[in-house]
């Protein structure tokens, strides 16, 4: 727990109460611990508003989809999640905090390149590195410095299993992870994000660029790997979020407008603006 943290070790987390804000923090499937939770995030690119006023309380072991439409900033919060939004010179959190495992991410003692160990991402576009399989799934090992052959073995073979890809790329491991049609290279990337063994996996959009059998074995691969990480799937597909995940949130303009189970925002959503949404009435 609390891995990322460098020595000495981080403050305990804050135990004061959340205030009490929009009514769509907590999705009311409350069966699992917080893993991620915002709080009143307000969010910038230069004087541009990206994020207004965002709390969500994103349960441990669970398969979370954001829907909204383009622009509305689920790229951007999700971003946030491993600070990949430091990258970007003009962005800027202007208040609120996220705190993961209890730990806010933005304390000075908090190592980034720890955090993202913890906190995986897979791309809309698959994006292997020009190496072979195996190199790709050792990399982020090779450079904690771990180099026993047996230890990598053992890895690629555990992640490649687990990305559901072992079968099929077992007798060329050593051939470009380029090689590997677009669906391979995208299960590819989830096996490179799950050999450093993280909580959290982002993926965003990660079926976009696949044909429906890839996407249908991606989405095998979330629901399997549902019980060992936490999920969040951004996505445009309506039927993906309501097949794979079990809560789903919507933005609209920077808002989270809506947070509960995938059931009832597809069913019975509480917001006009969310059933406008999946209704296809706008978006
Ligand atoms: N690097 C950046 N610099 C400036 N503005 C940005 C940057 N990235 C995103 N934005 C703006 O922030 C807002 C939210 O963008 P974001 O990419 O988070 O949306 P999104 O919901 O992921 O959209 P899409 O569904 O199209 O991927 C948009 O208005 C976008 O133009
Ligand atoms: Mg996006």
């Amino acid at each position: 727990m609390n891995s990322y943290a460098t020595e000495p070790r981080m403050k305990p987390p804050e135990t004061a109460p959340m205030p009490q804000i929009a009514a769509a923090v907590e999705s009311d499937d409350q069966t699992q611990p917080t893993m991620i939770e915002v709080e009143k995030l307000d969010f910038y690119y230069g004087k541009s508003q990206a994020l207004h006023d965002v709390s969500i309380k994103i349960p441990a072991n669970k398969v979370t989809a954001f829907i909204g439409p383009s622009g509305c900033g689920k790229s951007t919060l999700l971003r946030c999640f491993n600070r990949m939004n430091d990258l970007v010179d003009v962005a800027r959190i202007g208040n609120g905090q996220i705190r993961i495992h209890g730990v806010d991410i933005h304390h000075s003692d908090v190592d980034v390149i720890a955090l993202r160990r913890q906190v995986g991402m897979v791309f809309q576009k698959s994006n292997p590195f020009p190496k072979s399989i195996y190199e790709n799934i050792t990399y982020g090992l090779q450079i904690q410095g771990i180099t026993d052959r047996k230890i990598l073995d053992e890895v690629v073979e555990k992640s490649l299993r687990g990305a559901a890809l072992w079968d099929e790329v077992k007798d060329r491991l050593h051939t470009s992870g380029l090689g590997l049609s677009g669906g391979q290279q995208q299960r590819l990337c989830i096996a490179r994000a799950i050999a450093v063994e993280p909580s959290i996996i982002l993926m965003d959009e990660p079926c976009s660029a696949l044909d429906p059998i890839a996407t249908s074995k991606v989405e095998e691969l979330i629901q399997q790997l549902k019980g060992k990480f936490t999920i969040v799937i951004v996505t445009h597909n309506m039927q993906q979020a309501g097949r794979c995940s079990d809560q789903t949130a919507f933005f609209y303009l920077g808002k989270l407008i809506e947070f509960a189970k995938t059931e009832k925002i597809f069913t019975n959503p509480a917001q006009k603006q969310t059933e406008d949404y999946i209704t296809g009435r706008f978006g």
